[in-house]
């Protein structure tokens, strides 16, 4: 057996359950993780709560991301061995079982390597955000050295990994905050121009700091004010929407077509084994070399997922502005 954070209803977050569940056992080309850290993010939340995307297991053990270390593997998996330290994400959704356990199976091809020297509280806390930001910026925005990037959130799960990583591809980086205390820390971790949302103009900051217009305007808002967004954006910018399934906002048809803009929507979780290793690859590279590091807002041991799962919505949906980052928590 092993303990685990799990639901058999959806509902509110004490819907979770923390207890003893059967250990899984690796088939075909899964590795058994034993699980030393995993993250909390934002859609955890949504499906725990109810929100139907696709049929969960029974039970069902939330969480997407995980970092561990190998226990054993199937017979048909080849990349890793008893011993390895590896980190994942893309788990918990599709379908597929969760990470928030001792223990987790998970298919080879969704897990990579731990760099030496990078803890696994870290890796746990790049993974759904990292590989996000990476598949944003590069696959969908084809960010290039030198360009400008504004991002809602630069201490936010994903915000934290779009600034980090536009800067390490040569980027200059608007980020917002929404306190003085968040603002340092964006520029810690490189941004170089903040502007604080609760105290500051912000159309007007942004024109102000990229009189031309920004190249990239990424958008963690579930509620997109695309005047504001189109006023904002260069000649060819592109716009890049994660979040907002309900939205409905009214969109400036002209001024868009004629500035050239695009704009890129997707989910991390329809991409390709392949398209999110190549993410992971970079990540590696960057912890490795220190040009990427967690955002970590709070460690909590995993027995108290639902109290994280509470503060995660209290901060991401109702904006209490608790988090300035993720939630990691310890099996
Ligand atoms: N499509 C996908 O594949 C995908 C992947 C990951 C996440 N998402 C979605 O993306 C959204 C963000 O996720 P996350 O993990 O980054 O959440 P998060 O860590 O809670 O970050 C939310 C950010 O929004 C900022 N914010 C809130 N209100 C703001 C305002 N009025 N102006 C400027 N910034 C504001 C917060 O800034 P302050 O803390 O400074 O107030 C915070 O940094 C969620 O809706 C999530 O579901 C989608």
């Amino acid at each position: 057996m092993m303990k685990a954070a799990y639901i058999e209803q959806p509902g509110p977050p004490e819907q979770i359950q923390y207890g003893d569940l059967p250990r899984p056992e690796p088939g075909g080309s899964q590795v058994l993780v034993r699980t030393t850290a995993v993250a909390l993010n934002p859609v955890d939340t949504y499906i725990r709560t109810g929100a139907g995307y696709w049929d969960l297991p029974q039970p069902f053990i939330v969480g997407c991301d995980l970092a561990g270390v190998v226990e054993s593997v199937g017979p048909d998996a080849t990349r890793f061995s008893p011993g390895d330290r590896v980190w994942g994400t893309n788990q918990g959704l599709v379908g597929r079982q969760g990470t928030f356990a001792e223990y987790s199976a998970v298919d080879e091809c969704w897990l990579y390597p731990t760099p030496g020297g990078v803890e696994d509280a870290t890796a746990a806390a790049c993974a759904l955000v990292g590989v996000t930001a990476h598949l944003g910026l590069f696959r969908e925005a084809d960010l290039q050295a030198g360009e400008t990037v504004f991002v809602h959130g630069g201490t936010g799960g994903v915000g934290s990994m779009v600034l980090q990583m536009a800067k390490a591809a040569g980027a200059r980086v608007i980020a917002t905050a929404g306190s003085d205390a968040k603002a340092a820390r964006c520029r810690e971790l490189g941004a170089d121009v903040v502007i604080n949302y609760r105290t500051e103009d912000e159309p007007q900051a942004i024109l102000d700091s990229a009189p031309g217009g920004v190249d990239i305007f990424w958008e963690t808002l579930r509620e997109p004010d695309f005047d504001m967004i189109v006023a904002s954006m260069a000649e060819r910018g592109r716009v890049i929407l994660i979040a907002g399934r309900d939205a409905r906002p009214e969109f400036p048809v002209g001024p868009f077509y004629v500035k050239g803009c695009s704009l890129h929507g997707f989910v991390m979780f329809k991409a390709s084994p392949g398209e999110l290793r190549a993410c992971a690859e970079d990540i590696n590279r960057w912890l490795a070399d220190g040009s990427l590091v967690g955002q970590v807002s709070q460690t909590m041991p995993l027995s108290e997922a639902a109290a994280a799962h509470r503060i995660q919505e209290e901060s991401t949906l109702q904006k209490s502005g608790a988090l300035s980052g993720k939630i990691v928590l310890i099996p």
